[in-house]
């Protein structure tokens, strides 16, 4: 397996799904980790797991929450990694309406706000150091509108707009910046998925190992965009190309549930 142009990275949701992957991808490149999550016994067996590996060591935080955020931007200052993964996210669905605004206002601080906050906080100085990379983890979901995820669909939309802009401010710094849009992809996130085997399962749905493993390559080679998977890369262009009438009377149709 190649070495890692990055020594130490951030990988924030790294308690389960593809930031757990992401995790094990690099720390056998030799990248030493800190992991953030909430669920600590989680993130205390894998930290054990990969110290065979590379130094890792992990924060507990809710980056749902002011405190959560300020501490890992806090752990930022002090000591920036050479690449940060912001992957943390959560999806509801459901009418908008009818969902509690609550939740649907802690999504937004979790994939919106607590990406930008720790974005912010690390990029003064891999700019300085003139290295240093941030992978960000959206969602095809962000491509098109998404009737029954009004919400989540959102708040990935602004995560590819923004690491776009992002590409462009840091052009020719020695830092990349890099949007994973993966489909379907065999997660905790994905209750009541199809057998892998099936059809769709084989079609659609990808692996978390293979996802993770298409964004570090992606990130540490300094491309803007990953899309993993035939399938997906078609997903992608299409919606991409066609008009946006046509792309949102065909998410109409396909209503997620
Ligand atoms: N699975 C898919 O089909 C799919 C497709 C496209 C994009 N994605 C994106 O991939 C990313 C990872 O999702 P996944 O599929 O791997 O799901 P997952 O297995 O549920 O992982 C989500 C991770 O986020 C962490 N997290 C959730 N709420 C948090 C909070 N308030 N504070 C800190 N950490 C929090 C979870 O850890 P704790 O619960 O321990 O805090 C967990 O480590 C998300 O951004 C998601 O939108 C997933």
């Amino acid at each position: 397996m190649a070495k890692s142009s990055y020594r130490t990275a951030l990988v924030t949701g790294a308690s389960s799904g593809i930031g757990e992957q992401i995790a094990r991808v690099l720390a056998g490149r030799g990248c030493g980790l800190t992991l953030v999550a909430r669920r600590t016994e989680r993130l205390d067996a894998l930290a054990v797991e990969l110290r065979e590996r590379v130094p890792v060591d992990w924060i507990a935080a809710d980056l749902a929450t002011e405190d959560g955020v300020e501490l890992v931007e806090q752990r930022l200052a002090e000591r920036p990694p050479e690449l940060l993964v912001n992957n943390a996210g959560v999806s509801s669905g459901g009418n908008f309406h009818e969902l509690p605004v609550e939740a649907e206002v802690a999504e937004v601080r979790l994939n919106v706000l607590a990406l930008l906050r720790l974005t912010h906080a690390v990029l003064p100085a891999m700019l300085r150091a003139g290295h240093g990379g941030i992978l960000n983890v959206s969602s095809i979901a962000g491509n098109q509108p998404l009737p029954g995820f009004a919400t989540y669909g959102a708040t990935k939309a602004f995560v590819t707009s923004f690491t776009e802009s992002l590409a462009f401010e840091v052009r020719g710094t020695g830092v990349h910046v890099t949007v994973l849009k993966p489909g379907y992809t065999y997660t905790e996130m994905s209750a009541g998925a199809p057998d892998p085997a099936s059809l769709p399962g084989r079609l659609l749905w990808l692996d978390a190992e293979q996802v993770a493993t298409a964004a570090v390559d992606a990130v540490t080679s300094g491309r803007l965009h990953s899309v993993p998977g035939a399938t997906w890369k078609i997903a992608d262009a299409v919606t991409q190309s066609l008009p946006r009438a046509w792309v949102r009377t065909l998410s109409s149709r396909v209503r997620a549930t």
